[in-house]
Order: structure tokens, then sequence, then C-alpha cells
């Protein structure tokens, strides 16, 4: 399998300049395929966004195109804010209710309106959460300017003008009195006097650094476990939940990832014992119902991001307990076949996703990352193992699934190829969509799956995936999936419309690769009579392996994904 060298460039020319597109060529590997963005205003990222009654809100308007600009907002409810000079929405609004506000950003090139909606009420992370965290970069080494040069690069590469907003700092910002024992910068009281959490030497001011995000117009996360440790070892919450939840609100935090860890390991049990307050689910689900009412509680939004591996079916509860995403398995490794895995264990789990309610797959391995791979150790820079077509594999995949995009690698080192897989606003949409449905496995073959889900404007949005090593030719064959009439394909990543079809469409794959189109409904389009949702072919996908599929007219045959499967 080729390997990705990455050329690692800096910001300092304009991430445009370089931006040449270009097609699978000999190699059989894709290279940049995103538009470079034009001179006139974009506005970009969700159509949505959620806030509760009387928390403050903070919205970047992501816009590209060419600078000066200028913004403005109109219909905005009483007690929001709109700083027309940095583009930002803030304030707080109390009364609840969906308002329409309407952006409008203007340069000598052109103009842009678009409407946002601003939903105030219990709901929050109304789209997936996009956004950057520094555990596959910095690891166990990340220090308070790492964070501030990740939200300087976030803003300087444009990533922020495509709608990325978390910069979310993972374990490590907490002391650690026994693993580091030699790291100096590790030491000192886990908690003060009073019991509230101290942050390490290398976070001096949690609160200046929340504010400096914030002044970008980004949030900002963090990380602890239910048990007294992370699991890094760092001080954990447990027994501190309502304190910790209140100290992260003072200090300005937009999101807690809360990794299991120490909370059920053998070693603490002693600590831990619940033994009288539950048993089984009671147990598992304990720890977070905890603290996700605990962080409701604060007169500010934070995201609850639950790390428990998918254990105890977590999408089946994960929102009930206050979660606003929960990861759905292990940690992603660095390698084509956990990111796979990862991705496959997503099949099933299409029916727990919806506004405010995410699987977590687990975060994107592409650029420089710092997590261990191949002959490489922990914290070593190296240019991520994915081949370019597996990249786009990995961001197709997680844009139509809903994930959370919670980007990997070190921001300051990106690279053209990186940014313009981050940085397609057709494939961001699919991803930030308001109906906010995670696709479903299609269709499958031995060389091939198709994936797709549903819009909010009535289009559908189906990924191509090429299992195989070599390109295959992969179809949506209308009828077997329950589309009816004549539908427009484009082609996402390319940003061009493919054409209109009726009965089949099909594109060349290449290896590993995937090719993300959106249908939009044409002459006589719609669903089949008795099709609910194009993500129910999914069951009958499941079935097929196990027992006869008797759906009337359902034709697995045809349904059958790539031509010359036979010829592996
Ligand atoms: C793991 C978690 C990782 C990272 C790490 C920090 O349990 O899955 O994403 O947060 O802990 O120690």
């Amino acid at each position: 399998m080729k390997k990705v060298v990455a050329a690692i460039v800096s910001l300092a020319f304009p991430f445009s300049a370089a931006f040449a597109q270009a097609d699978a060529g000999a190699s059989g590997q894709l290279g940049i395929l995103t538009p470079r963005p034009g001179a006139a205003p974009r506005i970009n990222g969700a159509k949505v966004f959620g806030v509760r009654p009387g928390n403050p809100i903070l919205w970047r308007l992501p816009v590209t195109g060419e600078r000066p600009m200028r913004f403005a907002a109109e219909g905005l409810p009483e007690g929001a804010v709109f700083d027309a000079a940095s583009g930002i929405l803030a304030g707080a609004v109390a009364a609840p209710g969906t308002y329409t506000v309407s952006f409008t950003a203007e340069n000598a090139h052109g103009r842009a309106v678009r409407a946002l909606k601003l939903v105030v009420g219990d709901k929050i992370a109304l789209t997936p959460p996009l956004g950057w965290n520094s555990w596959n970069c910095f690891n166990h080494k990340v220090t308070g300017k790492d964070i501030r040069d990740a939200a300087d690069a976030m803003v300087a590469s444009g990533l922020a003008d495509h709608g990325w907003s978390y910069i979310n700092i993972d374990d490590f910002w907490q002391n650690n009195p026994y693993r580091f024992k030699d790291d100096e910068t590790l030491q000192g009281a886990e908690r003060l006097p009073d019991g509230t959490i101290n942050p390490n030497k290398r976070f001096p001011d949690m609160k200046a650094l929340a504010d400096y995000v914030h002044s970008k117009g980004l949030k900002i996360g963090l990380y602890s476990s239910p048990g007294p440790y992370t699991c890094g070892m760092c001080t954990g919450s447990w027994g501190h939940e309502w304190q910790d939840a209140k100290t992260y609100a003072d200090w300005g935090y937009d999101l807690l990832k809360y990794d299991l860890c120490t909370y059920n390991r053998k070693r603490f049990r002693n600590m831990t014992d619940h033994k009288g307050v539950g048993t089984g689910l009671e147990i598992e689900t304990l720890p977070y119902r905890l603290m996700g009412e605990a962080l409701k509680a604060q007169k500010r939004d934070i995201v609850l991001s639950i790390c428990n591996y998918g254990k105890a079916n977590v999408a089946t509860w994960g929102e009930n307990v206050g979660g606003q995403m929960w990861r759905t398995g292990g940690d992603i490794k660095d390698s084509f076949k956990s990111m796979v895995k990862n991705l496959e264990r997503q099949a099933g789990f299409w029916p727990f996703a919806h506004p405010g309610a995410w699987n977590d797959p687990d975060m994107l391995i592409v650029g420089v990352l710092g997590i261990p791979s191949k002959g490489v150790g922990m914290t070593e820079f190296h240019p991520c193992a994915l081949t370019p077509n597996e990249q786009y594999t990995h961001i197709s995949m997680w844009a139509i699934l809903a994930s959370p995009l919670l980007i990997g690698c070190d921001l300051t080192k990106l690279d053209d190829f990186t940014l313009s897989l981050l940085s397609n606003d057709e494939v961001i949409e699919v991803n930030q969509d308001e109906l906010g449905a995670q696709a479903a496995l299609v269709a499958k073959g031995p060389r091939a799956q198709v994936w797709a889900k549903p819009m909010a404007d009535g289009s559908l949005a189906f990924a191509l995936f090429n299992t195989a090593g070599d390109a295959t030719r992969i179809s949506i064959d209308f009828d077997s999936l329950g589309l009816e009439g004549k539908w427009l394909v484009r082609d996402l990543w390319r940003q061009k419309d493919e054409g209109i079809y009726g009965v089949r469409y099909s594109a060349e794959v290449p290896g590993h690769a995937t090719h993300l189109v959106r249908l939009f409904p044409k002459d006589g389009a719609r669903l089949a009579p008795g099709v609910s949702d194009i993500r129910m072919n999914a069951v009958y996908v499941q079935f097929e392996a196990v027992r006869p599929v008797d759906k009337p007219g359902y034709k697995a045959a045809k349904g059958y994904p790539c031509e010359r499967c036979g010829d592996k």
C-alpha cells in the first residue's frame, strides 16, 4: 500500500494559491478535488444553531471570500448581539423559540445572504460538533500554548470559515501524581483546599485560555473522567462532579469529553464501588446521568461528549442521560483497518442519530499526527498512514454518518491536501444537514459498500465506497433501492453536476476511495410506495445474509453494488 508523504508547508502563503485540482493519475491515487473557494463571499456551515434560554450564544459566521468583507444581520431576537466587524453572534436570548436571522456578507466581488435558524430551547449541538482535539497529535505532552496555536491556526488556515469551531483539550491538563512522576510540569496539588480542580503548570490559567479561544469566535472543550483518574492517570472528577461542572462553566468551557477509564477499573473498585446504588445498566449510566445533570444546571451550554467506547449500548441511552454525542467503539488508530472497523461498526446505529444526538466513531486521522503508527512512537509527528484515497473514504464516510468531526492533526502543520479534505463546503453540508440523519449501509458486495442518507431538502446523499485495492465500477440501482423517476446526480468532492439519471447511476471508484454524490429529485422522482426511508434497505441487506427476504419488490441481485465482482 502506498504511503502518503504529505509535504509539510508553512501557513505563510495562502492556501488557495497552491490549490490545484487533480484526479487519480497513474498511481491510482486521487489528488486535490475540492475547488478553491472563490473571491466572492459564500456563507458556509450549519444552517441551524441551538442554545438554551438565557445562556451565552457564540457563533462565528463562517464565510469564505476575499477580505475586507462587510457583515450584517437582520431579524435578531431580543438579547442577541451581532458584531459586524468580526462576524460573531453573541448575547443571550431569554425567550424560547425559533428565530430566523438573515446574515449578509459583502465584498468587492459580490454579496451573499443566508438564513440561520437560531433555536432557543432545550437542545444543543443541533448539528454534529465540528472542531479539533489535541489527543491524536499532542497526546500526553499537550500544553496551553498548543491550544492557543490550534485556535490561531483554525482561523489562519481558513478552516473556521468553513464552520469548524471547537478547540478541545483532551487528557493532561490536570496534574498527574503517579504515572508521569518525573515530569515536573504535571506535579502539584490535584485539587485546591476547597476541592476545586487544579490544572497543571502547562495550563496556568484555564479561564484566560477559554477567553482567548472565544475572542476568535471559537468554542473550547476539555476532558475528564467520572473515575478518580483519567485514562492517562490525571485527576478525574470522582466525588467532585457538581463542583467540576461549575468550575468548567465559570472558566467558560463549551464541551466536556467524559471518559470512563478508572471508573470501573478493578484497581479502583474499592473507591468506585456502587453496590447498593444500582446494577447492570444503572451502573453504566450512572456517572453520565450525574454529570449530564450537573452540566445542564450551569448557566452555560456545555456539550457532554460521552466516551465509554460503546459499552452497554450507549447509543440507546446516551441522549437520555444528557449526552449530545457518544463514542461507539474503541480508539481509532492510524491505519486503514482501524478506520474501516470504526466505520463498519456504525451500520446499526443510524436510528439513534438526530439533532442533538450523535454517534461518534472517534476523531479524524488525517494530516500530521502524533499517535503511534507503524514504526513510529507516541508523540512523534508523522503524516497519517492512510493513502489519499483512504483519506477520501475517511472524510466522506464521517461526513455522511453525521459524525462529530474532530480533526486529530497538528493544525500548524497543515498541507494543501489535508486542507482541501477539510474545507469542501458541499461535503461539510452533508455532515451539517439540519435533518441530522445518519447514513445506513444500503447495499454491499465483495468489493463495495453503498451508504445513503436523506437530507432536509429532499435530496439524498450516497457514498460509494470501494473496499478493494484497485478500481471498481460501483452502481446504485434505483429500482432495488426504492428510487423512482429521474434524479440529478452531483459529485460533491468536485462540486460538479454529473447529469440526470433514472434506472441506475454508476461510477468508477479508485481503490479504497469513496465517491460521494447527492441526488436531487427531478422528473417523477420519489421514494417508491412502501419505502418509508431510503435507509430501510439497510435492514433487508442485513437480513439477506441470514434468511430470505420476502419484501414485495425487493430484488437483492439487482441491488448488488458492483460490476466485475467476480474478478478479485
Ligand atoms: C482514551 C480515549 C482517547 C483519549 C485518551 C486520553 O480512553 O478513548 O480518545 O481521550 O483516553 O487518555
